[in-house]
């Protein structure tokens, strides 16, 4: 079975590969020859996970799907949220980003936050909505090199690390996006979208 996966975050395929296993291959737009930007213009993570969606579907028209996903920080309001991929300018620098939400926790003692990711699939011109979270908290200071994005600042609840001083699996077992594709997984190995009886 082989399924698009709407991104052009290398970091994001080989996370989401590992949860597929073997039974499920993906395909990125650039393999099909895709390697413009996807757009992303929605003010929701379900918009933009749809948006991101229909947008490679209806040019490669095959079964696809996106996601997206926001770090929401309680004593921010709920931001970067949405404009996580953003939040220090249109370079969509990770360390930027980081240098940034730090700044703005300096000297903050509740830094209670969480990530949510959004998947949204297109199989036979129908759509399906999935949703992953995980709380925890940021940080002070930056700590480990795995993973990628925010994930040296955040601290999942009940772990002593961050996400970035765990092994990939260890992320993906708790994380909003293993949460989320544990739900797409179960889906796709019931329904009969991808593989239709003849
Ligand atoms: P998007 O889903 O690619 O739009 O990601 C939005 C922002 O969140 C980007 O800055 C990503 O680097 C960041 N991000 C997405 N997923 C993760 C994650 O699993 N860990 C840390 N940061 C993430």
């Amino acid at each position: 079975m082989k399924i698009l996966f709407a991104t052009a975050n290398q970091h994001k395929v080989d996370e989401v590969q590992r949860l597929l296993g073997d039974a499920i291959e993906i395909i990125t737009p650039a393999q099909t020859g895709y390697t413009d930007d996807i757009p992303e213009t929605g003010n929701t993570l379900e918009e933009n996970a749809r948006q991101k969606a229909r947008h490679i579907y209806e040019r490669c028209a095959q079964p696809c799907f996106a996601d997206d996903t926001g770090l929401e920080i309680d004593a921010l309001g709920g931001a970067p949220g949405v404009y996580s991929a953003r939040y220090a300018g249109d370079g969509k620098d990770s360390q930027a980003n980081m240098r940034r939400v730090l700044k703005e926790l300096h000297g903050v003692s509740h830094r209670a936050a969480r990530f949510r990711c959004v998947i949204v699939l297109i199989a036979a011109s129908r759509e399906y909505v999935f949703e992953g979270r995980v709380d925890g908290e940021i940080i002070t200071e930056e700590r480990g090199t795995q993973g990628f994005g925010y994930d040296p600042i955040f601290r999942p609840e009940g772990y002593p690390c961050t996400f970035a001083e765990m092994p990939v699996e260890e992320k993906n077992r708790l994380s909003h996006r293993g949460k989320a594709v544990e739900q797409l997984v179960a889906f796709l190995q019931k329904a009969e979208i991808l593989n239709p009886a003849p």
